[in-house]
């Protein structure tokens, strides 16, 4: 993919101020080089630049941790503190040479969007060969969902309820971004949505505190492994402290105001949980937080990350955001952005020419102590340590004699563990008339623009994924059906209609315009896919947002099916016959024709390079789908936000007895169209007999909910049974349940297993109004069903 995501765009141009920032840089670099030098020269500099420099041993241990990076603080200038504080990218700004240069000035601490190790090594070896103190690069990249093979994006990856599956990607990913040279990922991103129009909606697993947490954590041990410096290991850069994904109206980078309950009771854990399991780095979000933004925010930055949670990795800022606490309006000019920043506790500044700028003069003048650079200084390094860097800067490169010979080779793939994730993450949404699974037989028509797209099918954030390998739906079920049945096939629509929002997409932020569309009129593109379906016995309809619909900068006003795919689909539904919608989206889309027309709905959000095979494998019938919503679908946008986990109020709405006065939209149904946790298998499964082990529980007791899963039907299948818990009464207005944990059992047909959950002060705690984890006295609704909606409920008394 390209290298500049996140790059703010402004009417055609980079962004101004960083432009000039970046077009002054080389001038004002100089000049603040002389007052550096003078300080140094005033014994202000942070040690005698002139001293030979230490070679770099092969530290190991935390007490040579500190020694050994106290000691080369102490060797360091001003000038190569900042350098370490600063990460580059690749760009027309700064192209391969001038890196290179950068680096060996000691200017540079490591850069991202670099990801061939041809291209890495020169720029590690100019950092540890010609740089004074010859301090390792490290390289970052954006593996969010995979790296040469790209999985399903991660709220299809939720959607698995699997964390098995999502260790497993998290795992595999960072394997092949190890034999690129990759050090870091920006991942996992945490940030919880109850926003469906926020584009970046995709990239997170989706809206509960618990699921995204267990996600969060599984993500960084598959990162991470054992420990991050180890050659087959990335560290993980949990993503966007805070909050990132309650801007107001889903619009991207808007304000988040919040109260402080909600965030510590919802918003807030998914990061928590990452930081708990090990995470080495946190990418601080664009977004300001009840009016301070996180990238100047002492509170987030120092109160909460590293006192209250004892973080002890790196920070990171986002794209631009230091420049961008001017235009936040918090900053009078950079060099109060840069002071704001180092002050909050930003250690890296992504893409800096900022602290590059401003930081020597702020040293200068006192109104940055080198006790605070040095702070900043010392968590860089300390990652650098983590990462077995110190020890061997080529750790994750390797020799130049083991680069492979075409980064992009097949081989280099991990196609079969793709495959079988994939399959983990296909949302059965309807089935009527069992019409799935199809027989491999007869005729079948597939329409739809995005029937045939290797790129779209890879999702947005798909690292090194390359298009021309992804296996298309066309593509996998062409070999699930070669030689037993016939595929005729039409485009049928282009996702959108509206010219302006092509050019808005396809200038968004890639390498080259993506959006190709097909220049026939909409009546005649129906017109053809009405015959083609007229030929076949069933019709497959591949329908919904183009990857680039569901990505950072991609907030959209409607929820609904884009363009003139609700026209194509209403024409094929006209023959008469049967019809399977695949749906290809990376948030909640507004549904409800789908859902009461389409004989077979299936969810597969973009589900990566081997996306079409596992669709075909779904299809007809030789993986039984198990995944389930990890966000609730509301009916249109007017219901966002809709979350199945909402505070208690005093007037709801009761199912079955519709009134006014009560809390609800009155032109039309109410609550989701479907459900969070709701999927279907082609077997039947039902729970029954929820038992609790106990009526009471005393404070430090435990006690047991179980229930009989049953698989009623003929095909052998899992499913997700879930455990809510509801607290009726409390000092504070509790949520009407919250999920606290969840378990995917495999059952043949006409097999029964009785699941146990253990239930503890853990799952009944919550955060009080004087922001303390408190477990409150009296009743607790036990909930267990296999989606949110329809539960089974038991009570139990905590004295
Ligand atoms: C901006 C995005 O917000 C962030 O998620 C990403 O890691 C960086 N760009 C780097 O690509």
């Amino acid at each position: 993919m390209d290298n500049r995501n996140g790059v703010p765009v402004v009417d055609g141009r980079e962004d101004d101020s960083r432009a000039e920032a970046s077009r002054s840089g080389l001038s004002r670099r100089q000049a603040l080089a002389a007052i550096a030098s003078a300080a140094a020269a005033a014994g202000m500099a942070g040690g005698p630049a002139a001293a030979a420099p230490k070679k770099p041993g092969k530290p190991t241990g935390p007490a040579t941790k500190t020694a050994f990076i106290e000691d080369l603080i102490a060797r360091m200038t001003v000038d190569e503190k900042v350098g370490q504080l600063r990460l580059i990218s690749i760009g027309p700004e700064m192209p391969h040479a001038k890196l290179m240069e950068e680096v060996a000035a000691g200017r540079i601490a490591g850069s991202f969007n670099t990801v061939i190790r041809r291209d890495n090594r020169p720029l590690q070896e100019a950092a540890v060969k010609r740089s004074r103190l010859k301090i390792p690069l490290f390289f970052a990249y954006d593996v969010v969902h995979g790296h040469r093979t790209t999985f399903p994006i991660p709220l299809g990856l939720a959607a698995s309820f699997d964390m098995a599956v999502i260790e497993r990607m998290a795992r595999i990913s960072a394997v092949e971004a190890c034999n690129d040279g990759v050090d870091m990922t920006f991942a996992p991103m945490v940030d919880i949505s109850h926003d469906p129009r926020w584009g970046r909606t995709s990239e997170g697993f989706g809206e509960d505190p618990y699921l995204v947490s267990e996600c969060a954590r599984a993500s960084v041990h598959g990162f991470q492994g054992a420990a991050p410096d180890k050659p087959d290991t990335i560290m993980a850069a949990v993503k966007h402290f805070a909050l990132y994904g309650a801007v107001e109206g889903g619009r991207d980078y808007n304000t988040v105001d919040m109260s402080p309950l909600r965030m510590h009771q919802v918003y807030l854990p998914p990061y928590k949980a990452a930081i708990d399991a090990g995470a080495g780095g946190v990418m601080v979000a664009l977004n300001s937080v009840n009016g301070i933004p996180a990238t100047s925010n002492v509170w987030l930055l120092q109160d909460l990350l590293r006192k209250q949670w004892g973080f002890k990795g790196v920070t990171v800022s986002d794209h631009g955001a230091i420049t961008e606490l001017t235009r936040h309006g918090v900053a009078r000019d950079n060099r109060e952005a840069a002071k704001l920043a180092i002050k909050a506790g930003i250690d890296l500044s992504m893409a800096d020419q900022i602290y590059l700028a401003e930081l020597p003069g702020l040293i200068a003048s006192g109104e940055i102590k080198m006790a605070e650079l040095d702070a900043r200084v010392r968590e860089v390094l300390g990652a650098k340590y983590d990462l077995g860097l110190f020890a061997d800067p080529f750790l994750r490169m390797g020799k130049p004699e083991d680069d492979p010979a075409d980064v992009k080779a097949d081989s280099r793939l991990h196609r079969e563990p793709a495959r079988e994730i994939a399959r983990e993450t296909i949302v059965l949404l309807e089935n009527r008339n069992q019409t799935l699974p199809l027989k491999k037989q007869g005729t079948i028509a597939l329409i739809g623009p995005l029937a045939d797209s290797g790129l779209d099918i890879l999702g947005s954030w798909s690292a090194q994924g390359v298009p021309e390998q992804a296996v298309t739906v066309r593509a996998g079920i062409e070999k699930a059906i070669e030689g037993k049945a016939r595929l005729v096939t039409a485009r049928g629509s282009n996702v959108i209609d509206d010219q302006k929002v092509v050019e808005y997409l396809n200038f968004l932020n890639w390498d080259k315009p993506e959006v190709i569309q097909d220049p026939r009129p909409i009546e005649t593109m129906i017109e053809e896919a009405v015959s083609v379906a007229n030929q076949a016995d069933v019709v497959i309809a591949v329908v919904g947002e183009l990857r680039g619909m569901s990505h950072e900068s991609s907030s959209r006003v409607s929820i609904d099916m884009p363009g003139s795919q609700r026209r194509l689909l209403q024409a094929l539904k006209a023959t008469g016959k049967p019809l399977v919608i695949v749906l290809m989206n990376g948030r909640p889309l507004a549904i409800g024709w789908e859902k009461d027309n389409a004989d077979a709905l299936l969810e597969t959000w973009y589900a990566g390079t081997e996306g079409g095979n596992a669709i075909a494998d779904v299809l007809f019938g030789d993986h039984n789908p198990s995944a389930k919503l990890p966000i609730s679908f509301p009916r249109s946008v007017g219901q966002i936000p809709t979350y199945y986990n909402a505070l208690r109020i005093g007037r709801p709405y009761t199912e079955g007895k519709p009134g006014n006065y009560t809390s609800q939209y009155f032109e039309e149904a109410q609550g989701p169209l479907y459900p969070f946790g709701f999927g279907l298998s082609y077997s039947r499964f039902t729970v029954k007999d929820l038992k609790l082990s106990a009526a009471q529980m005393k404070r430090g007791e435990k006690l047991t909910a179980e229930a009989t899963l049953t698989n009623e039907g003929s095909f052998e299948g899992a499913n997700v049974v879930q455990l809510y818990i509801a607290d009726p009464y409390a000092s504070i207005a509790r949520p009407v349940k919250e999920l606290k944990g969840f378990q995917k059992i495999t059952l043949k047909p006409g097999e029964s297993r009785v699941v146990r959950f253990e239930v503890g002060e853990d799952q009944l705690k919550f955060i009080n109004a004087d922001l303390k984890e408190v477990v409150e006295t009296g009743r607790f609704d036990v909930q267990i069903g296999l989606d949110s909606h329809d539960v089974l409920v038991q009570s139990f008394e905590l004295v």
